[in-house]
């Protein structure tokens, strides 16, 4: 016999909460299993977020880790969400594309009972456990701190914004920081904002686009590119070349990128803001394979997302350029030198 409203939607958030009863046998058990739900890869960070992670969570005793990557996709990533809540994770730790676009997602994970971390970028609206970030109004000021630390001497510097992904909280909040270095000196007529953008998906090609667009609009007499992160800088610095102004122009970026690294140390590059991926990937491993046993892990800060205060941590960063490479990101082994040369 079929039930005609068994619907394939129904049928699976009924394998969910089954799945969920086993997982709760799980998650009293020294071994729990982990979802890990990526955005995307695409930038060299990801990568070294996912290893960290999943190298950390085995040695603390995790079964498995079953990552998932979404490509940029809303889409894919609540499916991702609903494919490890069928499976019966004991917890899930997530890294939307879209803040907003998972709250459905993590519903029928809180349905199910498991308990959902947000990684590095906040789920907004949504009844999360935890957040785990770096200090991501301070990136925007370090960027910005370093950016107007080199102004020109005896008139207005001009300046190019590139944002990040306009569906990505963080960057929202790495503008929120440039803007609180920013703003004053615009209003003290010491800078001037000439064009501004956001990229989207942080694609390298639409920071390039908006570059392209700031020299047609405000023409090659620049100064200042503040680039939101190594990958949209990558975009500006191409655009800025093909104008023969690479190295003329300053521009600050984020992640210490191998090729971001790279270019500080040849000069077409300012700075990055270095955010050790170690300390996060470990800490997030740590929490969530306490969450799945049952403790409760110690938080410092809470931040609201809309639907509740989040219980969450947040690690710091570090502003790097020429000067201080060697002393930060290499000497931490995040680069090796010899690739720096
Ligand atoms: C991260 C950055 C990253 C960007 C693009 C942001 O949410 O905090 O480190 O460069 O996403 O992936």
């Amino acid at each position: 016999m079929t039930s005609p409203s068994l619907t394939p939607r129904r049928a699976l958030l009924a394998l969910a909460a089954f799945l969920s009863l086993v997982g709760a046998a799980f998650a009293s058990k020294e071994k729990p299993v982990i979802g890990l739900s990526l955005d995307t890869l695409k930038e060299e960070r990801w990568q070294h977020d996912r290893d960290i992670f999943v190298a950390e969570a085995k040695r603390l005793g995790a079964a498995d880790v079953v990552v998932l990557s979404a490509n940029s996709d809303d889409t894919a990533q609540v499916r991702d969400v609903e494919s490890l809540i069928s499976k019966g994770v004991d917890v899930l730790v997530i890294v939307p594309h879209n803040g907003s676009a998972l709250s459905r997602a993590v519903k029928d994970a809180n349905d199910a009972k498991i308990p959902v971390i947000a990684y590095d970028r906040l789920i907004l609206n949504a009844n999360i456990d935890y957040y785990l970030t770096f200090d991501n109004v301070k990136v925007g000021e370090e960027q910005a701190k370093y950016a107007t630390a080199h102004l020109p001497a005896g008139r207005k510097a001009r300046v190019v914004r590139i944002y990040g992904a306009p569906t990505d909280n963080n960057a929202k909040l790495f503008k929120q920081g440039q803007d609180n270095i920013l703003d004053p000196l615009v209003k003290a007529g010491k800078i001037e904002v000439v064009h501004e953008d956001w990229a989207t998906n942080w694609n390298p090609d639409a920071a390039k686009k908006i570059m392209n667009a700031a020299i047609t609009k405000a023409g090659t007499n620049l100064d200042i590119v503040v680039a939101s992160n190594d990958g949209t800088a990558g975009g500006a610095i191409q655009a800025l070349s093909e104008e023969k102004l690479a190295g003329k122009v300053l521009v600050t970026g984020q992640d210490a990128e191998l090729a971001a690294c790279q270019r500080i140390m040849r000069g077409t590059q300012a700075m990055t803001i270095y955010k050790p991926l170690k300390n996060l990937a470990t800490l997030a491993a740590k929490v969530a394979v306490d969450v799945a046993k049952g403790t409760k892990p110690t938080t410092t800060a809470t931040l609201d997302n809309g639907a509740k205060q989040v219980p969450s941590i947040y690690e710091q960063v570090i502003a790097v350029d020429k000067d201080n490479m060697m002393a930060t990101v290499v000497a931490d082994g995040f680069q090796k030198a010899a690739d720096l040369k």
